[in-house]
């Protein structure tokens, strides 16, 4: 794999960096995973406008269209045609206190670039995956792309205990707030449902890539929280996200979903998405 540390291209295990670095002390940090397809980055304009606003928001400040020429000059480099992008910028190095160190202190920056051919979850396309309820346990900003993910890599861990591909994390008023590393969807009668936009869940990339695609299908979306008691009364489920790509469910702690096989809806907004890609 190979990596750009600082404006320095290198093998990623060859990147060395200080204990001090508030991304490792802090979680002080945000991030961006993007595919590549065909060569190119796919969805570069999204990211790199997201990489800014989650920047903006914690007041990092770094010079992303630097960063982006750095990152698309290694994936030329590292000739990959089927790929993963992951790009990283943390507060930089300071001793530890919690406020932000002064200013003109250096972020620090890493991407790599890897080979990325399957999607984890391929086998599920049809027979669909399935996933586990929690509590969503993170914070009140996870509109931020923040490297600090105890709260997700918990629900991940819940999810694999149980034998699942995904956790759907629950607020506490009931309503499905997103995946461990996905976005939710319900469909209920030819109608797609999503949780609206708000600091309590990521604004997805590819959550609205698909809904442009609902829409541009003559497929009706309504941007409503969906509650976990409403699971029993819907047609189909389905995440999104960057990896998992339109991945449906027909399972939801161990009770089928729907027909208990992918849907209608789910697989035409599956076939769409492939047709971006290609
Ligand atoms: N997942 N929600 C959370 C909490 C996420 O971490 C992600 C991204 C998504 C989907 O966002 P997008 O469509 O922009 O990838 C939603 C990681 C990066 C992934 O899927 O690889």
């Amino acid at each position: 794999t190979l990596a750009d540390w600082n404006g320095e291209v290198m093998p990623l295990e060859d990147v060395k960096v200080s204990v001090l670095d508030r991304g490792f002390l802090f979680g002080d940090g945000i991030y961006e995973a993007l595919r590549v397809y065909g060569g190119k980055p796919f969805l570069l304009r999204e990211h790199m406008d997201r990489l800014k606003r989650s920047l903006k928001e914690v007041s990092i400040d770094a010079d992303v269209d630097a960063f982006e020429k750095r990152t698309l000059n290694l994936l030329a480099k590292s000739g990959i045609k089927e790929g993963l992008i992951y790009q990283q910028v943390t507060r930089g190095v300071y001793p530890r206190v919690h406020k932000y160190p002064p200013k003109g202190t250096k972020p620090n920056e890493l991407v790599w670039v890897k080979e990325f051919t399957e999607t984890p979850f391929a086998e599920f396309r049809e027979s669909g995956a399935a996933v586990v309820t929690v509590p969503d346990l993170r914070w009140k900003r996870c509109d931020i792309k923040s490297i600090n993910l105890l709260g997700n890599c918990m629900a991940a861990e819940a999810a694999a205990q149980a034998g699942c591909q995904e956790a759907l994390l629950i607020a506490e008023d009931g309503s499905i707030v997103e995946g461990s590393h996905t976005s939710a969807f319900g469909v209920k009668d030819g109608r797609v449902w999503t949780m609206p936009l708000g600091p309590n869940i990521l604004p997805g990339i590819t959550r609205a890539l698909v809904l442009k695609l609902a829409n541009r299908a003559n497929i009706e979306v309504i941007e409503r929280s969906l509650l976990k008691s409403e699971l029993g009364q819907i047609d189909e489920l389905f995440l999104t996200g960057t990896t998992s790509e339109v991945l449906p469910v027909t399972k939801v702690d161990g009770h089928g979903v729907g027909t208990g096989k992918a849907g209608p809806v789910t697989l035409r907004l599956v076939a769409e998405y492939q047709k971006e890609i290609d």
